[in-house]
């Protein structure tokens, strides 16, 4: 197939990209009688890398499964997305890792790199068989009790030594239970004034400080899960200062929204860690633009109906990311000038995938690396609608929003997986 006239990164002029075999045969002004995709206008990059999705399979099959996300992923120009294994049962052994990986394969529209559990049922006191999960097919590379923080400091610490011996990577979801029991809302203002108990920054912030010190001394890589607030910045600046090996993602609702949204208690807005205040939000992009958080990763969490259309206190928290995330990132960081197309190729491709040590994804566009890229029309505008979205769920916050740029295609490894806002050549029908 030739990728007719489009520009890579979004810089220079525009060229024609030769894929054949799966790889990038030639770049310039290619004279093929292959099958040709219209690019022109189009920015080139390479395929998006998302190292926090919830796909809820197996278990939570009403609000998401294996095969509907990884339409979404396709559809949101993604390639390889990492699965979080807060399902039912808990991916905390080889065996249910493998099905996760298998199933993905399968569908082949993405690359689906299961997360394994740090502790066993993540119920945070026994780590679980963290080596057999990485020496499984599914060679798992990052492990997560995300959904819940691993509280305990001597787990943790035994984690990250087990992390520095197999070479993965530990992702922390940052929040000490202590002090957000019955947390509903950012400590601040607006909850106060709805009523809603406070979850405190300094939850997260304090975690990470720890988790910190504890990489420190064990070697092993930390992650730290959507970073949601300006204190939590300042503790990474510090320490990526110091050389501990932590990095950080920020999803694209807290680069965008905040707690004001939560006037009108629409459980849409619920989401853990929950949504701070514009100066957060500021502080996010500025860090995001320096490098101090390393990638964008969408925490796309479906739900289904009964747990979302319900009262605030009773709701699950977590929204639709996948099919958004790169429309956000542009209207946060591109359309104000703190990001340009390198930027984003670097934090939604080739730092997730370097995070994690993928060595087929956020590859250069040049020849002979494999074709798994995303065409993108940077003018474009379209309004989303979570009944129009690939998920099984709907809960989406942008609802009704114009947004900018859109995703026309997306290629793994030469085969396109979505054209146009069709999912190609999977067995998808949602
Ligand atoms: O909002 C969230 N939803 N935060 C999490 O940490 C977990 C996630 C989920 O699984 O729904
Ligand atoms: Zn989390």
């Amino acid at each position: 197939m030739i990728i007719r006239g489009s520009r890579p990164y979004g810089e220079g002029e525009p060229v024609d990209v030769l894929v054949r075999n799966g790889v990038i045969a030639e770049i310039g002004d290619v004279t093929a009688d292959d099958e040709v995709l219209d690019a022109d206008g189009l920015v080139l990059l390479p395929g998006l890398v998302d190292l926090h999705t919830h796909l809820r399979e197996p278990g939570g099959e009403d609000a998401e499964t294996i095969e509907t996300g990884s339409a979404a992923a396709a559809l949101g120009g993604f390639t390889a997305v990492f699965a979080m294994p807060n399902t039912d049962p808990v991916a905390d052994t080889a065996v249910i890792a493998e099905y996760v990986y298998r199933r993905g394969r399968e569908i082949g529209l993405v690359d689906v790199h299961p997360v394994g559990a740090v502790t066993v049922g993540q119920r945070g006191d026994q780590l679980a068989e963290l080596g057999m999960m990485a020496n499984s097919a599914a060679a798992v590379r990052m492990f997560s009790d995300d959904g819940r923080c691993v509280h305990d400091p001597l787990v943790m610490r035994r984690a990250l030594e087990y992390a520095a011996a197999l070479d993965v990577v530990i992702a922390q979801h940052a929040e000490d239970p202590r002090l957000t029991a019955g947390a509903q809302a950012h400590e601040g203002v607006v909850a106060s004034k709805l009523g809603l108990a406070g979850w405190p920054a300094a939850a997260e912030e304090t975690i990470v400080a720890r988790d910190c010190a504890l990489a420190r001394d064990a070697g092993g890589a930390l992650h730290v899960c959507h970073v949601s607030s300006v204190r939590t910045v300042a503790v990474l600046r510090d320490a990526k200062a110091a050389g501990i090996r932590v990095s950080a993602e920020v999803t694209p609702h807290h680069l965008m929204l905040t707690d004001e949204l939560l006037a009108d208690y629409d459980p849409v807005f619920k989401v853990n860690p929950p949504l701070r205040t514009a100066a957060d939000t500021e502080a996010l992009r500025t860090a995001l633009a320096e490098g101090l958080i390393d990638c964008v990763a969408t925490d796309h969490a479906p739900h289904a109906p009964q747990h979302k259309d319900c009262e605030w206190d009773g709701a699950r928290p977590g929204m639709l990311g996948l099919q958004t995330a790169l429309s956000v990132l542009v209207s946060t960081m591109v359309e104000p000038g703190l990001l340009d197309w390198r930027g984003v190729a670097r934090v939604l491709s080739e730092r997730p995938a370097d995070i994690v040590g993928l060595a087929d994804q956020g590859r250069p566009i040049a020849v002979g690396e494999l074709a798994t890229l995303a065409l993108i029309d940077p003018t474009a505008q379209w309004t989303v609608r979570g009944d129009e979205l690939a998920s099984i769920a709907g809960n989406t916050p942008y609802e009704g929003m114009r947004l900018p740029a859109r995703v026309v295609a997306t290629m793994l490894r030469g085969r396109v997986t979505a054209q146009d806002g069709k999912v190609q050549g999977g067995r998808v029908t949602a």
